[in-house]
């Protein structure tokens, strides 16, 4: 049986700086972000948006009565949860009006949740092939104003439906994972911020990629031949580029590997690091923008969550690939935002709910998404 994402969306903020704007601000040469970073604009999520909001906006494209109706687990990969306690995924549910029985919860292991998530989902179908699982993921990036992690922040959702005969991507079954305990990358539980030892984690990353490309060569005795393109999670687009250059050298596929590469980056250079959705949105990028992709292509995917887990593995095209239905709504969000000043910007990034507690209600007549998070009552969120 063929079990995989069968429908994927993506929501972030309709605001973004650009930047070059950030460059100036910073007085570094703008080619740095945009070239040796790799990223050309940073979604800036505005108070009115959180992680539920964010990955139910992202969810309400997808799904129909029948699939809300079908759904039997909600899985929900964050590292910006919004309570200590209850899990992100029941409050999504609820939104989207999806029926009561199923099992909600959430995940974390830094940008690595949703990829566990979608482990445990293809484990359940192949086991209930008439369930459908919702794979949610959804974060806010933050590093701080004027820090070197400023560059690589952003934030926004996917959501992706697990179902049997999938009409995206079928999943292989077949996944090489390795975890270590590393302080690359934090943000304990007092901090909005996270801690990072920036080029140590770069180096972590690569190191985890070749681990788990070598066994996972190892074990299913497939190599860069058998892949039309390999998906990265991209905390900032030049990280995915290094990892590929690490393995692929001057073999014979790179120069396809590498052409795949760049359609697979193109949002994400647009959106900046979103986290747990960062590898499922360079899977929508490459899937949307490849003019060259047919049924039957093997796509290689690595999750990366500081920390450190990664994990390899792979899944085939599906006959009849829809991309330009998976582009228009994605360029019509990228293609519609707003652009903020750095100073603009720089007061967005301090407003939030107050840390204390305390009630506040926020002016939401300027976001006219379908869920808006309008502010905080008696500790509950409005
Ligand atoms: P930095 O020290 O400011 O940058 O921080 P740099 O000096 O290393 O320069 C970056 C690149 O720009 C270099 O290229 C320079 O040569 C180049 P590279 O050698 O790396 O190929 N450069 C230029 N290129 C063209 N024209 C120029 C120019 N000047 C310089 N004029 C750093 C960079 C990424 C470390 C920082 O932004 C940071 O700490 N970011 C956050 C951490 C991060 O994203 N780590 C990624 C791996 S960990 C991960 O993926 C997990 C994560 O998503 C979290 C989670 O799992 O939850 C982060």
């Amino acid at each position: 049986m063929i079990v995989g994402i069968d429908k994927i969306a993506f929501f972030t903020s309709p605001y973004y700086i650009d930047m070059t704007d950030l460059a100036n601000a910073r007085g570094e040469d703008p080619n740095k972000y945009l070239i040796g970073i790799g990223q050309q604009k940073q979604s800036v999520i505005p108070p009115t948006q959180d992680v539920v909001t964010l990955a139910a906006n992202a969810a309400d494209e997808i799904l129909d009565e029948a699939d809300k109706q079908a759904i039997d687990m909600v899985i929900f990969g964050t590292e910006s949860g919004i309570d200590q306690s209850k899990s992100a995924a029941i409050y999504v549910q609820s939104l989207l009006g999806i029926g009561k029985s199923a099992r909600s919860f959430e995940i974390k292991q830094a940008c690595y949740g949703a990829t566990a998530g979608i482990q445990m989902a293809f484990d359940h179908v192949t086991q209930h092939p008439k369930s459908k699982v919702l794979v949610l993921a959804a974060d806010i990036a933050r590093y701080g104003l004027n820090t070197p992690g400023e560059v690589t922040q952003g934030g926004g959702a996917v959501a992706m439906l697990i179902t049997a005969q999938p009409d995206i991507l079928a999943l292989d079954g077949q996944s090489a994972f390795y975890s270590d305990d590393i302080m690359d990358f934090w943000r304990p539980a007092y901090r909005r911020e996270a801690l990072v030892d920036g080029h140590y984690s770069t180096d972590v990353y690569i190191d985890f990629f070749n681990r788990t490309w070598n066994q996972y060569q190892a074990q299913t005795n497939r190599h860069l031949d058998d892949f039309k393109a390999i998906a990265f999670h991209l905390p900032f687009t030049k990280m995915g580029l290094k990892a590929l250059r690490s393995v692929v050298h001057d073999h014979p596929s790179a120069v396809g590997l590498l052409e795949q590469f760049e359609f697979s980056r193109q949002y994400n250079a647009l959106v900046g690091n979103l986290y747990t959705g960062s590898l499922y949105l360079s899977l929508l990028s490459l899937l949307a923008n490849s003019d060259d992709l047919k049924p039957g292509d093997r796509i290689g995917l690595f999750s990366y969550g500081s920390g450190a887990q990664g994990e390899f593995y792979s899944g085939k095209i599906i006959a009849d690939l829809q991309s330009q239905k998976l582009a228009e709504p994605v360029n019509h969000l990228l293609n519609n935002r707003i652009k903020l000043t750095i100073s603009e910007y720089e007061k967005m990034y301090q407003q939030g709910l107050p840390m204390n507690g305390r009630d506040y209600e926020f002016d939401i007549t300027k976001d006219h998404n379908r869920f808006v998070l309008a502010g905080r009552k008696a500790n509950r969120r409005l």
